[in-house]
């Protein structure tokens, strides 16, 4: 995946930090804003995944160790970022795990695994970031950004195994939408991405059957159209779904 863009681009001058930066839509979305210019922190917890993601992209990328799951780390990781960055303009709430069971089969300890990191995550990485992001929309940009991945299941229930993965993605989005009423009049723009299947290691396990599932990048590309977008224009949720095949079809066109 090419990463390299060239000096400038609509997001140059722009401090971003992405959560789950180490694979997949964060990976992909960590590369995407560097390409438009921005200097990007990468944050997850396996360091040599990050760190080797952070070389391949360049200067402008830096690679931070943190357990979205752990407020006091969170708080530290931020602060640090921000003064590395001198700011943050735009933060990628992305890090996130699914793990998909009927309720009667589940495994209690993955349920509090995905509430942790998929909603307690955002709330940790929100809250910290929040100060910084105030602050940077008040700067010469006039506009920051809190992006959330959130997914197809934070709006519908897609099937029973999605249970609590679909919870915690339905609870992030009403947080979100809070954090919109609350921001926008200080300029700070706040959406949700609600993609459907990602081909990615969290779905690695998976049949995605006659469906054309969507890549990492589309996501980041949405992520780079959001963030992109004038001032007067934020875009609040996004929902992205990948196309279904229908044998056929295109030999009839
Ligand atoms: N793939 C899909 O079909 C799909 C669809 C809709 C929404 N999403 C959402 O997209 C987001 C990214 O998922 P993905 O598909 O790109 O999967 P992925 O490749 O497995 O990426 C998950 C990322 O989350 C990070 N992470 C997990 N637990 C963490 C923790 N406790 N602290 C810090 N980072 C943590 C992982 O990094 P470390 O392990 O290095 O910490 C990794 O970078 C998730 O929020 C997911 O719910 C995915």
């Amino acid at each position: 995946m090419s990463t390299k863009g060239p000096e400038g681009g609509r997001l140059a001058g722009v401090r971003a930090a992405v959560t789950g930066a180490s694979s997949g839509i964060g990976e992909a979305t960590a590369r995407a804003l560097a390409a438009e210019g921005a200097r990007v922190a990468l944050l997850a917890r396996r360091t040599d995944l990050l760190e080797d993601i952070a070389a391949d992209i360049g200067p402008s990328a830096t690679a931070y160790q943190v357990d979205v799951t752990d407020a006091a780390a969170v708080r530290d990781t931020v602060a640090q970022v921000a003064e590395d960055l001198g700011g943050i303009d735009v933060l990628v709430n992305n890090a996130g795990v699914g793990s998909m069971s009927l309720a009667a089969d589940a495994d209690l300890d993955e349920w509090h695994t995905m509430v942790d990191v998929n909603l307690h995550g955002v709330l940790h990485v929100s809250h910290a970031a929040l100060p910084h992001l105030v602050a940077a929309a008040r700067g010469e940009r006039g506009i920051a950004d809190l992006v959330t991945i959130s997914s197809a299941s934070g709006r519908r229930v897609p099937k029973a195994t999605s249970n609590v993965y679909a919870a915690t993605k339905h609870a992030v989005g009403a947080f979100c939408e809070a954090l919109r009423l609350e921001l926008g009049p200080q300029q700070v723009r706040v959406g949700i991405i609600e993609p459907g299947f990602v081909v990615t290691d969290m779905t690695s396990d998976r049949d995605f059957g006659e469906l054309e599932a969507l890549e990492a990048s589309d996501v980041a590309d949405s992520i780079v159209f959001m963030v992109t977008r004038p001032r007067r224009h934020g875009i609040n949720e996004m929902l992205m779904r990948a196309v279904l095949v229908v044998p056929g079809l295109s030999a009839r066109r």
